[in-house]
């Protein structure tokens, strides 16, 4: 009996070793392989300014980074909107066509930024099929680590009215659903902008509601996503903004909403 679960134990911590070096196999074939053209994360503020207004002269890129190929590569090979297994092994097949055989004529990548890149070099031969397999999973999950690691924080909103309760912050209800498209675009290029997380994280508190999922608390409704809803500590609604903005007007947001807070 004994033996049974000693046995048991081992094979238990040598499937969770194996998981481990997997998700981290792709971060590997990455580090060895990739980076030396491909840079992973740079902010999309940053990027879009050395693309569109320097010329690449500002960052003097190699390569797209990985916050931009996570992105477009899912945006544009298959069907975002389907099953998600599905859309993995399409990304990855895209990628490990590419990888063997470079066509800028294919690329996922948009005009402004891929005219100031070469053709990658083929790597056919230098990248076993196991190799592929990871570091397609990587560069699949790339965006939304990304979104996990350097965003805000999200609470229940439970959670959150005794935080504003205590602490007199203002809580922001972000209304979402997962395919909204303009949710992703404020999430990977406003909601983890350093600024705007240092402002959200000093005077608010946020609430993250999937509206195809629960019902938003309150009472409140939203017909469009994103959606913001600013609330005070007596839950009353000091503002509703709707749609995706930039950092600039987002920030302006929060300033504005700040002011609000004395006043209402
Ligand atoms: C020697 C530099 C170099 C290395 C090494 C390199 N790449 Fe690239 N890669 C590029 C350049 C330049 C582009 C943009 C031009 C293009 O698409 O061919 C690119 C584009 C891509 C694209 C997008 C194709 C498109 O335009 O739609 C993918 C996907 C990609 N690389 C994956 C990888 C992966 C994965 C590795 C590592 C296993 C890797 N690259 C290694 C230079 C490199």
């Amino acid at each position: 009996m004994l033996i049974l679960r000693r046995i048991t134990q081992i094979c238990l911590s040598f499937v969770v070793f194996a998981a481990c070096l997997f998700a981290n196999e792709g971060e590997k074939v990455y580090q060895t392989k990739c980076a030396s053209c491909h840079e992973a994360y740079i902010p999309m503020t940053k990027l879009m300014e050395n693309f569109v207004e320097k010329e690449n002269k500002l960052l003097k890129l190699k390569a797209p980074t990985l916050n931009q190929l996570s992105y477009r590569l899912k945006q544009q090979i298959g069907d975002p909107k389907g099953d998600e297994e599905i859309h993995r092994m399409e990304v990855s097949a895209f990628i490990s066509a590419y990888l063997n055989n470079p066509d800028k004529q294919k690329t996922v990548c948009l005009r402004d930024v891929i005219q100031y890149f070469d053709t990658m070099p083929s790597m056919k031969g230098q990248i076993s099929e196991e190799e592929l397999e990871s570091v397609s999973e990587y560069i699949y999950d790339f965006d939304k680590k990304v979104v996990t690691e350097k965003g805000v924080k999200h609470e229940l909103f439970d959670t959150a009215l005794q935080e504003a309760q205590k602490t007199n912050k203002i809580i922001v209800i972000k209304v979402m659903t997962e395919h909204c498209r303009y949710c992703k675009k404020m999430d990977r290029e406003v909601l983890v902008d350093d600024q705007v997380v240092k402002a959200l994280q000093k005077d608010f508190v946020v609430v993250q509601v999937d509206i195809t999922k629960s019902s938003l608390p309150l009472g409140l409704t939203a017909e469009l996503t994103p959606t913001f809803f600013f609330i005070d500590k007596n839950k009353k609604v000091l503002q509703k903004v709707v749609g995706s903005w930039n950092v600039e007007d987002f920030l302006e947001i929060l300033k504005e909403t700040n002011h609000l807070k004395g006043t209402k």
